[in-house]
């Protein structure tokens, strides 16, 4: 960002009781003015950058207002149609978490397009490989694990933004693919118990998943496990079953349902946050080129940071950390 090379040098303001009335209110204004320039510029400096434990933001509701939602010691699930708008509202999501330094971020996609352009910020990048799927999520499980370990020696619950140990962004593009579609029954069922495992017991040893399916059927989302995710946030869906697939049994009955989005209106989708109504929202849409330079700042911030890990972008198979 550019600023003014040489800031005004101000006058000190003089006190009211040593100068003329007609002068004290125009220079207490010019001293304020001063004070905001300083704080703004000391704000550029520091540019602290967004925060995986503030709330972010994912799009707008019916009436203009932003939607923003906290995914600290949550976990989100993300369903709808094939081109409804779920890697689009992923991207928010990846972007917040790429550009707050203070966590981690692994990725898991199956397209590799759709979140390989943050390839760079990322931890962990998995691509098409359930091999690679399954190990990394075991990385991830025994992490998690020595994270309890740790807190439990500590007769403590959950860890805090004060124990400096990061929380981790878990993104998975398209659970289907690795839990239906390639490998042996054998891995997908390691791969679909492993991430049921991290969504179960992962929170509170800040491991977030947020994870994205266009099948919103009952062998890809069971109750079971689509009830451990906090937030459902359901994009169009060709049927009411389907979309309470996503939001909860009794949603579509009541009116909610992600079945009522228009097929040409992409982006629109039901957020469901624990234990409220589900809210019609227009997920915020990342072009491209605001994906490409936002990865790019990001991952500067990470190098900055001494907390990237910019896999090699010819890699297209994943690889550890
Ligand atoms: N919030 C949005 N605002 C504007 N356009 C959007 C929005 N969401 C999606 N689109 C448009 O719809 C297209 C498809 O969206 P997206 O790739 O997110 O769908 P998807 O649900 O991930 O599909 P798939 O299941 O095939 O991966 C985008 O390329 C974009 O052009
Ligand atoms: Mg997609």
């Amino acid at each position: 960002m550019s600023e003014p090379s040489n800031p005004p040098t101000l006058p000190l303001p003089l006190a009211e009781t040593e100068a003329p009335d007609r002068l004290v209110r125009p220079l207490l204004v010019l001293a304020r003015w001063a004070e905001e320039f300083t704080a703004r510029r000391r704000a550029r400096r520091t540019d602290a950058g967004p925060s995986i434990w503030e709330p972010i933001h994912l799009g707008t509701d019916e009436n203009g207002h932003p939607v923003r939602v906290p995914l600290i010691y949550r976990n989100m699930l993300l369903a709808g149609e094939p081109g409804a708008g779920k890697s689009v509202g992923l991207n928010n999501i990846v972007a917040h978490a790429a550009l707050a330094t203070d966590c981690r971020l692994w990725l898991f996609d199956g397209k590799i397009v759709e979140l390989g352009l943050w390839r760079s910020c990322a931890d962990r990048f998995v691509a098409n490989s359930l091999d690679d799927a399954v190990s990394a999520l075991l990385d991830l499980q025994s992490e998690m694990d020595s994270r309890y370990a740790v807190l439990d020696d500590e007769r403590r619950r959950k860890i805090a933004p004060a124990d400096g140990v990061p929380p981790i962004v878990v993104v998975l593009d398209e659970l289907a693919y690795f839990s239906a579609t390639v490998g042996t029954k054998r891995e997908q069922e390691a791969f679909s118990v492993l991430v049921r495992d991290l969504v179960a017991r992962g929170r509170a040893a800040g491991i977030i998943v947020v994870a994205a399916t266009q099948r919103p059927s009952s062998d890809i989302i069971p109750t079971s496990l689509r009830d451990l995710f906090g937030y459902r946030w359901a994009f169009r869906c060709t049927t009411d079953t389907s979309s309470d697939i996503v939001l909860g049994h009794g949603w579509a009955s009541r009116g909610h349902t992600a079945a009522s989005v228009a097929p040409e209106t992409k982006g629109i989708g039901f957020l469901l946050a624990e234990g409220g109504v589900p809210r019609r929202i227009k997920a915020a849409h990342l072009s491209d080129e605001q994906v490409y330079a936002l990865a790019e700042r990001a991952a500067m911030r990470r190098l900055a940071a001494g907390i990237a890990h910019g896999q090699d972008l010819d890699d297209t198979t994943g690889g550890a950390a």
